[in-house]
């Protein structure tokens, strides 16, 4: 096991790239690098304008990472030294009913991004993968090691691009740090961010529409084969997430690294558990609709998450509560 305990944080003159800049994470990335960074840093995404609650004096650029002149432009005008590619899609249920719009999103436009960054000397990338690449998971906490076996077309596409930055490695040189995100919430709402999909699909901020609304909230199968017989799922903070992020910029500037990692709490909560605990907040319980299961599922999720630990000294700081009052607040 590598460790890199002892990085500092030398990111202020490098030059970054960031796919998916103005979206759920790429957001918040982009606010958290403001107090940092003093190279440049360059948003791109289809989005029609900036965030703008994110970094102010970031450039941002309107396009497709599939558009390999565009990123040529980009990486030569502003002499980037690495990418953040947080860009793709991410509905499991989407990903079963149209696989094509996922491989060509996840995978056609993300090679063209990495093509374009070999033709421009650009080796150092890092890539927001998912613990989607698992399926479903034979042990009860996942560590990186654990056999890959996707079991939705999502997780699928996050799995081919994993294996072709490694081939990007062994025959171009690329360095990489992937991330294993298990499930994301919470939100910066202090500073005017938050979740925002449109449609969302993710059950905590769909647990609050469904409260402040009146509406069903609905609980995708209750015959799994789990504790309660709902969906077991790891929640991690999205600004733990950006402080990985973070950490990984400097792994990629200071060593040769290609390493993956999975970023997630280590704890465990079923559909029927955030439901309520997200109840408490608002002294109030939403109307439960039960449905059949939703295609793509697997029944339980949990990170190991003790390799980044001991790695860069990495853990989650906050817990399921103010994840659950962050989004709360930011809707
Ligand atoms: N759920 C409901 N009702 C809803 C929404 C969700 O019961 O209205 C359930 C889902 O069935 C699932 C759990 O709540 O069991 C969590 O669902 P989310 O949609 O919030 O998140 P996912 O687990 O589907 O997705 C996350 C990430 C993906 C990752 C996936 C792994 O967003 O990037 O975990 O399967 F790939």
């Amino acid at each position: 096991m590598i460790k890199y305990l002892n990085i500092s944080m030398p990111i202020a003159n490098s030059n970054i790239l960031v796919t998916g800049g103005e979206g759920y994470i790429g957001s918040h990335l982009m606010h958290q690098l403001s107090s940092k960074q003093k190279g440049v840093v360059v948003s791109i995404d289809n989005k029609k304008e900036k965030n703008k609650k994110t970094l102010q004096n970031a450039i941002f650029v309107k396009g497709d990472i599939a558009n390999r002149k565009l990123i040529s432009k980009i990486l030569k005008k502003y002499r980037i030294n690495v990418v953040m590619h947080l860009a793709g899609l991410i509905n499991v249920e989407e990903s079963m009913n149209n696989p094509g719009k996922y491989f060509d999103n996840n995978v056609v436009a993300g090679f063209k991004l990495l093509e374009a960054m070999r033709l421009n000397g650009v080796k150092k990338i890092i890539y927001s993968s998912s613990a989607a690449v698992y399926g479903l998971s034979r042990t009860k906490f996942i560590k990186e090691t654990h056999p890959k076996n996707p079991i939705n077309t999502y997780g699928l596409t996050k799995k081919v691009f994993e294996e072709l930055l490694s081939y990007y490695h062994q025959v171009h040189g690329f360095e990489y740090v992937i991330f294993r995100y298990f499930n994301i919430a919470g939100a910066n709402w202090e500073n005017g961010l938050r979740e925002n999909h449109k449609p969302e699909t993710h059950l905590i901020p769909l647990i609050f529409q469904a409260l402040f609304s009146d509406t069903p909230i609905k609980v995708y199968g209750t015959d799994y084969n789990t504790p309660d017989g709902t969906c077991v799922r790891d929640y991690v903070h999205v600004t733990d997430i950006t402080k990985a992020l973070q950490k990984a910029l400097s792994l990629l500037l200071q060593w040769k690294i290609c390493d993956v990692f999975n970023l997630g709490s280590g704890k465990g909560h079923s559909v029927l558990e955030i439901i309520n605990e997200c109840s408490k907040v608002v002294n109030k319980s939403p109307i439960i609709q039960i449905v059949p299961r939703r295609s793509g599922d697997p029944p339980f999720l949990l990170a190991d998450c003790q390799k980044i630990k001991r790695a860069v000294g990495w853990e989650p700081q906050y817990n399921l509560m103010r994840i659950i009052e962050d989004t709360m607040k930011a809707q």
